[in-house]
């Protein structure tokens, strides 16, 4: 039998399954913990923190890993944890551009997060790399959530073409060797394209649609870049 846990999550008993998220948890009684990092069919790694909630510890929790313990009082919008997740989202905001992250851009409205209080930070730069017919990769827009890693590999697809580059703050998402993608392991499925939230990872023809490209001069473009590969 299986064995349960009852726990109060802002003042409301929830009873559920052992090895329960407290993010699962909240979920069942209608209370909603931010996330971002987190995706329902993807291995939680608890990277970004926005889910922190207080259990009474010396470090709030990530809502999406911790399991729930019998007794738990876990409290999911005091101030501190409200003060941590906005501090959260502007830094983030500070090294990274979210233009095209709607969920996130949604939350820092909600936590009243300034885009420019930490504005003396460094930001990212990087390439944005164009080199295969499938999608770019912008990772000036990226957040290092790990989504496209995971999909890639044990998660779904079992390809393995993506991993960490870099080391502390220069860290990115990269190729074996900095290889394009058309000489990694890639099998262009999408997958890591569909999973990313901040549009760091875009399909190429959206990105040549909204510069301004009709569907035929796309089609052209992308079998021209094709064939300029099988010519080298
Ligand atoms: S490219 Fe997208 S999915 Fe991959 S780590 Fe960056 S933000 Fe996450
Ligand atoms: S959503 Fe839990 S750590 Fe990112």
């Amino acid at each position: 039998m299986t064995r349960t846990i009852t726990l109060t999550i802002d003042g409301q008993t929830v009873t559920v399954p052992q090895g329960t998220t407290i993010l699962d948890a909240a979920a069942q009684i209608g209370i909603d913990i931010p996330v971002i990092c987190y995706h329902p069919h993807l291995t939680a790694n608890g990277l970004c923190r926005i889910c922190s909630v207080d259990v009474g510890w010396r470090v709030q929790a990530a809502a999406c890993v911790t399991e729930c313990a019998e007794g738990m009082e876990v409290h999911t919008q005091t101030d501190s944890v409200r003060r941590g997740r906005r501090t959260i989202l502007e830094l983030l905001a500070s090294t990274v551009n979210l233009d095209e992250a709607p969920e996130i851009l949604a939350l820092m409205e909600a936590y009243q997060a300034d885009p420019e209080r930490l504005a003396f930070g460094a930001r990212r730069h990087t390439p944005i790399y164009d080199d295969n017919p499938f999608y770019l990769r912008d990772y000036n827009q990226c957040i290092n959530c790990w989504r496209c890693v995971q999909v890639c590999a044990d998660d779904a697809q079992f390809a393995y073409a993506l991993s960490f580059d870099g080391r502390g703050f220069h860290t990115t998402i990269g190729t074996f060797m900095g290889d394009g993608m058309l000489d990694t392991t890639c099998v262009f499925c999408g997958q890591c394209v569909g999973v990313c939230p901040t549009g760091a990872l875009k399909p190429k023809r959206e990105a040549l649609l909204e510069q301004g490209m009709n569907p035929d001069e796309i089609f052209f473009a992308t079998r021209m870049r094709k064939g300029a590969r099988s010519r080298e």
